[in-house]
């Protein structure tokens, strides 16, 4: 049992890893890394890390020696990765393989995680078998980031989540702030009535990667989505609900009307019955998930 060794979760500033940090921090012993923003952390728990540094991923392995490394830095918004491909290879992939090739070296178990984006969504409720054909710059860099930490690590686990939300980080939130702005009148909130995802509640990802934790024996690739297959502008009326904002602000439209919107997969949700078959554990639905973000919010904020 890898379990008692030391972690290391890449991309601690970001909303992923920030929130995973957050989950984990008290179960196992570990630390991060971030590149431009430094988290209010002790000294010994955040590590800076540039991916697009050749030396940088070999040089955290000897100084910290993790025994597991969970990969979540990257460039991921897809427009900054459709505006500058290059950045989105240079870090996600040539990054990637970096911190592969360190954990190789080092005998490390790799947790690499990768995104529903990996698939057109012409189908939706995609399995693990299922073949990928990503649209846009970054679902490319992300499956390139698979098959290189494939290919490189034996012990490691592709794990692939979908939409996430969730509290923020201090630097990077969810689309849910984007909702908020919405509900708030700051910007107008249109939304998708045929964009769907089985988006997850970030926390869920924590409780998943736990149990990844605490079971070595599982490798390979696995997705882990929320339970509930949703569009966008459904989710807009939930989170309405949930949170007593006026509906009517919402502006339902359809993305195969919008001629200009980058490649995105219609249908991208996550069949995550694997997952649940090996740890008794799926993501929660959308309400569920929606209240307890009103929870962590009101405990974060006081309102
Ligand atoms: N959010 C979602 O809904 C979602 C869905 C599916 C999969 N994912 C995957 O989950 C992971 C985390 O996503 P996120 O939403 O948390 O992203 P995020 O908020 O944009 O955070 C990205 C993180 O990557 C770090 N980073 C960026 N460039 C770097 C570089 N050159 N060197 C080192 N670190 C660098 C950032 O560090 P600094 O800020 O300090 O520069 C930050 O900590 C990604 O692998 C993404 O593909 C996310």
């Amino acid at each position: 049992m890898k379990t008692a060794a030391k972690i290391l979760i890449t991309g601690i500033s970001g909303f992923l890893g920030w929130n995973l940090f957050d989950y984990l921090a008290g179960r196992f012993p570990i630390s991060g890394t971030y590149n431009r923003h430094r988290p209010q952390l002790p000294p010994e728990r955040a590590f800076r890390l540039d991916l697009g540094d050749p030396e940088a991923a070999g040089e955290i392995f000897r100084q910290l020696s993790p025994g597991v490394i969970i990969h979540c830095a990257a460039v991921t918004s897809p427009a900054a990765c459709l505006a500058d491909p290059e950045l989105a290879r240079e870090v996600n992939v040539a990054g990637t393989e970096r911190v592969a090739r360190a954990a190789a070296a080092a005998g490390a178990r790799m947790i690499y995680i990768s995104t529903d984006r990996v698939f057109d969504g012409k189908r939706g409720d995609y399995r693990e078998a299922d073949p990928p054909n990503p649209l846009g710059s970054y679902g490319r860099s992300k499956l390139a980031g698979e098959n290189l930490v494939r290919e490189i690590v034996p012990d490691h686990l592709v794990l692939r989540l979908p939409l996430m939300y969730g509290p923020p980080s201090p630097f990077s939130g969810s689309f849910v702030e984007f909702m908020r702005e919405g509900f708030g009148g700051k910007t107008a909130l249109n939304l998708f009535t045929d964009q769907f995802r089985t988006p997850l509640y970030v926390e869920d990802a924590g409780r998943g990667i736990e149990l990844i934790l605490k079971h070595p024996e599982m490798t390979g690739l696995y997705h882990l989505g929320g339970s509930e297959r949703i569009d966008r502008a459904e989710f807009g009326y939930r989170m309405a609900e949930v949170f007593n904002c006026d509906p009517a602000v919402i502006n339902p439209v359809r993305m195969a009307d919008q001629p200009h919107y980058p490649p995105t997969p219609p249908d991208a949700s996550l069949n995550s019955d694997r997952f649940f078959r090996e740890t008794g554990f799926r993501g929660r639905g959308v309400n569920e998930g929606l209240r307890a973000l009103k929870t962590a919010t009101r405990r974060k904020t006081g309102n």
